[in-house]
Order: C-alpha cells, then sequence, then structure tokens
C-alpha cells in the first residue's frame, strides 16, 4: 500500500472485493491512488500474489522468507477437521502464525460438515485473518474420502459445507478448488456463483480438474470465465503453472485475474515473489540470486525451522529442500549429500555457511 507522506487515507469501497484509497496529501489535494483487492475489509494488495497452501512446505519457517520477498497473502498447510477437532498435535501445531505473517489464512479441509464446522471454531481461536477451505486437494486418501476435491462429486454438500462454515465464524472464508472433478464435470463458473451466494470472500482457482491431478497443462480460461462473470464480485485468484515473472504478466494480461496464487514455483526459490513484482512495476528481469544470497535464504530457513520445530524436525525436514535451493549448480551433488546427512545444527550451518563462498557453476 503506497501512502503519502504525512498524510492520511482510508479505503472507499468501490464495489465487494475492490478498493481504492483515497489519500490527502500534504497539499490538502485528496487523491484516488490505486485500486485494492480486499477480502471483506482487509486490503490486501493492487495486484496479490498469493502463497499458496503446500502441506510440508507452507509452513511458518518458509512463510516467514516469503513474506521477506512479497508475499501479499499467505495461506498455511491444510489441516484435517478431524486431526483438530482429536487435538492431534501435527494439526495443532498448524494453526501456529505469526503477527508479522499479516494477512494469513488457515486453511482446514474435511468431509464432514459438523466437523468442519468444529474445526472452524478452533481455528478462530488461532486469529487468523482468514479460514481457508480446501477443496482442491487430488490425492486419494482425501479426496476419495470426500473431502478436498472429493466433494466436487457432490456441488450441494459443498455449498451446504462452505455455507455452515460461513454461518459459524466472524472471520472472513475463502475457498481454494479446482474446475472441478473430470472432463465431464468442469462446473466451476456455477460452483464459484454458489459458493459467493453462500458468503465466501474470495476465491482461488487451480486450473486443472481432480483427474489430472497435477499432469498436462492448467487451463486458465475457465478461471477467467469466473472472473468475467458479472455475477462475480469477490476476488478471483488464478492458480496453475505460474513459474516466472513474464508467465505472472502473460496471465494477469490474458485471464484478468484479480490476482496470482504462487506454489511449486516458490519451492526453493521464495525470491520468485520478488522477481514477479519486480517485472511488472519496471518491466525488467532482475538477475537471479547469486550463491550467497541462495544460502543466507537456506540458512535463514534452517535456522527458523529449527528454532520453530527443534532441533531434530528442523534438521530433519530441511533436507527436502537443499535440492530447491541450489538447483542446476554444476558440481554440487557431493555437498548435497552432506547437507542431507549431517546431523548437527553446527555442522549444517557450518556447511552452508562455507557454500557461501564456493564459486558454482551453472550446469547447462
Ligand atoms: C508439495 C505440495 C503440497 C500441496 N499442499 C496443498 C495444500 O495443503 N492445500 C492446497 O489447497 N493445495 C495444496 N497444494 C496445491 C498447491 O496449492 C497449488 O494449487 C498447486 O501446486 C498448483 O499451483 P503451482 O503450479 O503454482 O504449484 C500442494 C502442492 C504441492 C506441490
Amino acid at each position: 500500500m503506497h501512502c503519502l507522506e504525512g498524510g492520511s487515507d482510508h479505503g472507499l469501497i468501490l464495489q465487494e472485493g475492490i478498493t481504492s484509497l483515497q489519500v490527502r496529501g500534504l497539499n490538502g489535494n485528496v487523491h484516488i491512488k490505486e485500486k485494492m483487492v480486499r477480502i471483506a475489509d482487509i486490503d490486501i494488495a493492487e495486484f496479490p500474489l498469493l502463497l499458496a497452501p503446500m502441506e510440508d512446505v507452507s509452513d511458518p519457517p518458509f512463510r516467514a522468507l516469503c513474506k521477506k520477498y512479497g508475499a501479499d497473502l499467505m495461506y498455511t498447510e491444510f489441516i484435517s477437521s478431524e486431526g483438530l477437532i482429536r487435538d492431534a498435535a501435527k494439526s495443532r501445531a498448524k494453526l501456529d502464525i505469526f503477527e508479522y505473517e499479516r494477512p494469513v489464512g488457515i486453511q482446514i479441509f474435511g468431509s464432514e460438515i459438523e466437523s468442519m464446522r468444529k474445526a472452524t471454531a478452533i481455528t478462530e481461536q488461532a486469529q487468523p485473518d482468514i479460514i481457508d477451505i480446501n477443496y482442491g486437494c487430488p490425492v486419494k486418501k482425501v479426496a476419495c474420502k470426500g473431502a478436498g476435491a472429493g466433494i466436487l462429486q457432490d456441488i450441494p454438500k459443498m455449498v451446504a459445507m462452505t455455507k455452515e462454515i460461513v454461518n459459524s465464524t466472524s472471520l472472513p472464508v475463502t475457498v481454494k478448488t479446482r474446475l472441478g472433478w473430470d472432463d465431464q464435470s468442469k462446473f466451476i463458473v456455477e460452483v464459484a456463483e454458489r459458493l459467493q451466494d453462500v458468503g465466501i470472500k474470495a476465491i482461488s482457482i487451480h486450473g486443472r480438474t481432480r483427474a489430472q491431478m497435477y499432469k498436462g497443462e492448467a487451463d486458465w480460461s475457465l478461471i477467467s470465465q469466473v472472473k468475467n462473470n458479472p455475477r462475480i464480485h469477490i476476488p478471483v485468484f488464478g492458480n496453475g503453472d505460474i513459474n516466472s515473472p513474464q508467465k505472472a504478466v502473460q496471465y494477469k494480461e490474458r485471464y484478468g485475474v484479480d490476482g496470482i496464487m504462487i506454489g511449486r514455483a516458490s519451492i526453493g526459490a521464495p525470491w520468485v515473489f520478488r522477481e514477479i513484482k519486480h517485472f511488472m512495476a519496471t518491466g525488467e528481469l532482475l538477475d537471479p540470486p547469486d550463491m550467497a544470497e541462495r544460502v543466507a535464504v537456506a540458512r535463514e530457513h534452517f535456522d527458523k525451522g529449527v528454532e520453530w520445530k527443534g532441533e531434530r524436525l528442523g534438521i530433519v525436514e530441511m533436507r527436502r529442500h537443499y535440492a530447491n535451493y541450489f538447483k542446476g549448480l554444476r558440481d554440487f551433488k557431493s555437498h548435497r549429500l552432506d547437507l542431507v546427512t549431517l546431523d548437527e545444527v553446527s555442522a549444517v550451518r557450518d556447511k552452508l555457511d562455507a557454500l557461501a563462498t564456493m564459486p558454482f557453476e551453472k550446469a547447462i
């Protein structure tokens, strides 16, 4: 949000989902600054870049880095409603959010309306800015039990569940979903309307069906149809396959979405938000981060992981990230092997520090 120094500002609601900023400058004149995408009464950004919810990835240490690099709205990993109700430690831990992350959404999933209602109440106590419902997870153990994308086979239940959740909380509720269950049931345009009608405040759409899992290319044309439906007035965020600043700009312009949600491209590269924002603002590509920056980010990720998860888990869970942080570097294999076998905090730190000064070439 840009405000004039010394000025005061407040939001002027143009329509639900979009505000402009009324700014009084030092000379006393009032300007309309820019349109802000808004979820309920939360101004997010002019064109928000969202960090996608990702299990085993978008935990607090990773989110801290994405925030630093400019993510405008972040979601937690998905949390099982049943786990929350049972008070399972793993589910509870995922409720951890921090002030500097705001605005932040907590994502929940489940197949039973009553469990989802109870999980909403538990989630509300963690005081997120937003509660997000996962209607997109394609994995068998979730979708085939009627949760995640599984509910796309029962739209009336999806609408009823959403309504129950919306009515049970004072927090804004958003939904993340897919185009449909399979090629024969891509009902997202109708689904988005019905979910809006029961009160959701924004929708993120991954341009694939459940049947596609992660295969093929994400199809954003239906996402665009949702956005261009004159009945839709909530923000519509596009998701799927955005992996470069150029593609982000191309898709923004081609499909007219209100913002873009980024998942895999941020793994091992939380600076992707900075790269996209810079390109959007200037039309210029930033140089990729050098080795010192990559190491600094990996080191911060590691340190925050150890701090939040404890030494043992911090060390082990960080191992899956090294290949991503140091992707495409020639002769890196032996160093990666060190990183994934060292099991003392100080040894990992020393190794990372040593890497920062080593000359690596890019493997072509
Ligand atoms: C490792 C991983 C974990 C994921 N976990 C979740 C999740 O917990 N909740 C969710 O809604 N989507 C989840 N997704 C899907 C992503 O949020 C996103 O929709 C998908 O990766 C497509 O976006 P992308 O092409 O930018 O990665 C996950 C994806 C990946 C790769």
